[in-house]
């Protein structure tokens, strides 16, 4: 009968270790009996960028990376894209299951109730330079929020926790839209409770004298659909920073700062960005081949393309390249669009993508449908960070309730000097 064990040899003392093999792995720390004497540390894993190291145990998002898939609770991303919305999502992700429909309305209720932040707010968010970039304002003041709600700091209470879930899902799109309307110069517009999630977004970022905001209801869809596709994505760098930082049991705002500020980096959340200035760069579908030739050659990458999971399309990519086409009905055809096909047409036959199974990820098509939409492109990642707040307070409420977690501390290979004496400045060299 086979064991779920390994058998190591250390060839450096011949001697033998039996070490158990648990949901495809081994545990890190059992490697620490394989030592050469009593006083050697013992066997540690090296693994930059966790390119092959399980964090934690989760049961909340599921991707198969080869097949292309992606699973919320255990739902599709696709049928949650086709008939769930953003608020359903987010309790998903939370409580893992879809709400009831009584449960659902009190969740849409504490979301609703607090959506409106405090006036202070406004004046630290007035304090940002005119150009400010609305990322680095959410990025802030997302942080700022810990002073204002100082329980929050009671993260192994339950009952905390859910208010500063509540607190922060409501509030992120005011804060984005405030950050919009800081950057266009016009006055904040308060939260309109009568309206949906994504809607009453939609009306603080563009509502200006008339008295009731009117959203296209084609592009409050598309929005929300959006929503559901960033809203998690399991052990990603900003949830890897959500629950590091949680990890210390530092508030919520504190650690969804951090968070928000890893997304915003072009290597991940800041890539939807990323690709609308690379197309811009490349201006027209016949500078495609050059654009292509240049990042084999090793002069930047094709922004949108790569995923360090997905060796296969990204699902979602797949549902927002389809949302386009219903965005564009409405809003007019994002003449881009054209040069992102092209990339991705030459791209997807170029042995140097195909070789490295380099596909479209989430980022690629994402931003054609926000400058159809009109956003300016330094709010994409603003967009991204919004529905990406639930799973980042899902990750980090199952950090906190899991016992086998702990305050983060890698460990890591010391490359510096040996011990040696300090010198005094007439002592030292030039
Ligand atoms: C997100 O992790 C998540 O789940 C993230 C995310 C989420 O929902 O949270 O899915 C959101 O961040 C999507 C990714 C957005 N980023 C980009 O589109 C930026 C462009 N992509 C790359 O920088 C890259 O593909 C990463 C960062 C996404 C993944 O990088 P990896 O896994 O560390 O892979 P790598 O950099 O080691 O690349 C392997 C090879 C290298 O070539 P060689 O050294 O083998 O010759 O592929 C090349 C890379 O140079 N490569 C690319 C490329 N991505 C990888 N070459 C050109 N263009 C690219 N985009």
């Amino acid at each position: 009968m086979a064991k779920n064990t390994l058998t190591v040899t250390d060839n450096r003392t011949g001697k033998q270790y039996e070490i158990p093999v648990a949901d495809g792995t081994i545990k890190a720390i059992d490697l620490r009996q394989i030592r050469t004497s009593e006083s050697d540390f013992g066997l540690m894993t090296y693994d930059p960028a966790f390119m092959n190291t399980a964090s934690c145990r989760s049961a909340i998002t599921y991707i198969d990376g080869e097949r292309g898939i992606l699973r919320y609770r255990g739902y599709p991303i696709e049928q949650l894209a086709e008939r769930s919305n953003f608020l359903e999502v987010a309790y998903l992700l939370i409580y893992g299951e879809l709400p009831a429909k009584a449960q659902y309305d009190a969740w849409a209720a504490d979301i609703t109730h607090h959506t409106m932040i405090h006036e202070n707010i406004k004046k630290l968010m007035d304090g940002f330079h005119y150009n400010a970039h609305p990322m680095g304002m959410l990025v802030s003041t997302i942080g700022a929020l810990s002073t204002f709600y100082t329980d929050a700091r009671n993260v192994r209470d339950p009952e905390s926790r859910r208010l500063q879930i509540h607190r922060l899902i409501a509030k992120v799109p005011t804060i984005a839209a405030f950050a919009f309307r800081h950057s266009v110069g016009h006055p904040y517009i308060y939260p309109d409770n009568s309206l949906g999630y994504a809607a009453n977004f939609m009306s603080m970022l563009w509502k200006m004298v008339e008295t009731r905001y009117e959203a296209n209801p084609v592009l409050v869809r598309a929005l929300d659909v959006l929503f559901i596709l960033h809203a998690d994505h399991e052990q990603n760098c900003s949830t890897n920073s959500m629950r590091a930082i949680g990890s210390s049991d530092a508030d919520p705002y504190s650690a969804a700062a951090g968070a928000a500020a890893a997304l915003w980096g072009p290597l991940h959340g800041g890539a939807n960005e990323a690709v609308l200035r690379m197309l811009d760069e490349i201006g027209t579908k016949d500078r495609v081949p050059g654009f292509i030739r240049a990042v084999k050659e090793g002069h930047g990458k094709l922004m949108g393309f790569g995923h360090r999971v997905y060796k296969n399309y990204d699902p979602r990519a797949r549902t927002i390249k389809r949302l386009a086409e219903e965005v564009f009905e409405v809003t007019g055809r994002n003449p881009k669009l054209d040069i992102a096909l092209e990339l991705e047409r030459i791209a997807l036959q170029d042995d140097y993508f195909v070789s490295r199974k380099l596909y479209p990820n989430v980022d690629f098509y994402s931003g054609l449908i926000y400058q159809a939409m009109k956003f300016p492109v330094d709010m994409f990642p603003v967009l991204f960070c919004i529905p990406r707040m639930s799973g980042w307070l899902a990750q980090w409420d199952e950090m906190l309730r899991d016992k086998d977690q702990k305050i983060a501390r890698p460990r890591q290979i010391y490359t510096g000097n040996g011990e040696r004496d300090y010198k005094g400045m007439e002592e030292r060299g030039g």
